[in-house]
């Protein structure tokens, strides 16, 4: 059993890891903001786990009241998913990102080496890739970033790297995840967007659910076998899995380690679209529309190394994804809020 700090611990992917670590018999202790999640999250998991939380409701930005949690507990690693997330936000509001991102980790980084804390977990992106030069993508890949949400995960991964040279006491796991859809299979925790969402699942759910009228399918022009893009949907009990392998790697005193979380799979939007009508049991309302200005036509993983060496392979499938993703949205039309 370890201490596991987790930042961001109420939001999507944090709360499904969290979940994940309890059910590994660790202790978690979340700091989140609540600037993109609800506490309600938390209590659903303690429901579902059984177990307690300890939560600090802090700013990882605000190193005294962040150095609160390292002062109050002996933590064995961290796992870093405090950050903002919305690329099109972060196109118009770019020092929000800058600010936030970048600040939250090197205030953890600076407490983590204060307090002799040497493993850590970061959540990087797929993004960091940009448009590359070939699928399936593999770790040692180019990187290049299009927008500044993106470049807060290649900044962040380029201070890790530099960090990590002249502290080689550190593990550090840059965990680069593909598109995380679904939820968990209680029902009772999933993806809550704020407002109108970004991303295809959510969009296509409440499309499902009423509450939108109908998706736009952002081109049907690319060079794809129907036209629309491709990429690689993991479920998010598969990607929370893979944090609880990545720890384990980093309890191996392994230096600094790069992963690609994803299936190895690609789907295209148009059959996530029928993944979804078969898990809703009705067609769902489309429309082509022009490109989405930034999308790449296919991304998907090379998953081999992962699973060579963290022994992590995804086991859920589009329609497993599909399935739980629904019963979150039909069992919480409003999300956490009701
Ligand atoms: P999310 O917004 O649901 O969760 C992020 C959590 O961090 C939220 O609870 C938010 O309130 C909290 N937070 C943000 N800034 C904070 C701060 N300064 N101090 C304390 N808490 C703060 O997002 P998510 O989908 O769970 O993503 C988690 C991480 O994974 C993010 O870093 C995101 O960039 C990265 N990521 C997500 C995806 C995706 O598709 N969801 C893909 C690749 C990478
Ligand atoms: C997006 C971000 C990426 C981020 C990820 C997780 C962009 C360009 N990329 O990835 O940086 O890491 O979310 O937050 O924003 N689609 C539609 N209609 C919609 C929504 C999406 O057709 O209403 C299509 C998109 O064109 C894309 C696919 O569905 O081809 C998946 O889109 P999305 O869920 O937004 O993920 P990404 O664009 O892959």
């Amino acid at each position: 059993m370890k201490k596991i700090l987790v930042t961001g611990g109420a939001g999507y992917i944090g709360s499904h890891t969290v979940l994940a670590l309890l059910e590994k018999g660790h202790e978690v202790i979340i700091v989140d903001n609540f600037s993109n999640s609800n506490p309600e999250s938390i209590r659903r998991v303690e429901k579902i786990s059984g177990k307690k939380v300890k939560l600090y409701t802090c700013d990882c930005c605000n190193l005294d009241e962040f150095a609160t949690v390292f002062k109050e507990n002996k933590l064995d690693a961290v796992i870093h998913f405090a950050g903002l997330k919305a690329v099109g936000e972060s196109v118009s509001i770019p020092l929000k990102y800058y600010q936030n991102n970048l600040i939250s980790t090197l205030n953890l980084l600076e407490l983590m080496k204060q307090y002799h804390v040497y493993n850590l977990a970061f959540s990087s992106s797929a993004t960091v890739y940009g448009e590359p030069k070939s699928v399936p993508i593999f770790e040692d890949f180019d990187l290049h970033v299009s927008n500044p949400y993106g470049r807060t995960k290649l900044m962040i991964e380029d201070i890790l790297r530099d960090f990590s040279k002249v502290n080689p006491q550190f593990n550090i796991a840059l965990l680069r995840y593909f598109n995380p859809i679904g939820a968990h299979a209680s029902g009772l925790i999933g993806e809550d967007p704020n407002g109108i969402p970004n991303n295809l699942v959510p969009y296509i759910t409440q499309v499902a659910v009423g509450k939108l009228k109908e998706l736009g399918v952002f081109g049907n022009d690319y060079p794809t076998p129907d036209g629309t893009c491709i990429r690689d949907y993991i479920h998010v009990c598969d990607l929370a899995e893979g944090h609880v392998c990545a720890l384990d790697k980093l309890f191996t005193n392994c230096g600094l380690v790069t992963y690609n979380l994803g299936t190895g799979n690609g789907y295209s939007v148009l059959e996530v679209l029928r993944a979804m009508e078969k898990a809703v049991g009705k067609p769902i309302p489309y429309a082509f529309k022009p490109r989405r200005e930034g999308d790449i036509p296919a991304c998907f993983a090379s998953p081999e190394k992962a699973y060579k060496e963290i022994g992590f392979k995804a086991k859920y499938s589009i329609d497993d994804m599909a399935r739980d993703a629904w019963n979150w949205q039909k069992n919480n039309p409003q999300g956490y809020a009701k």
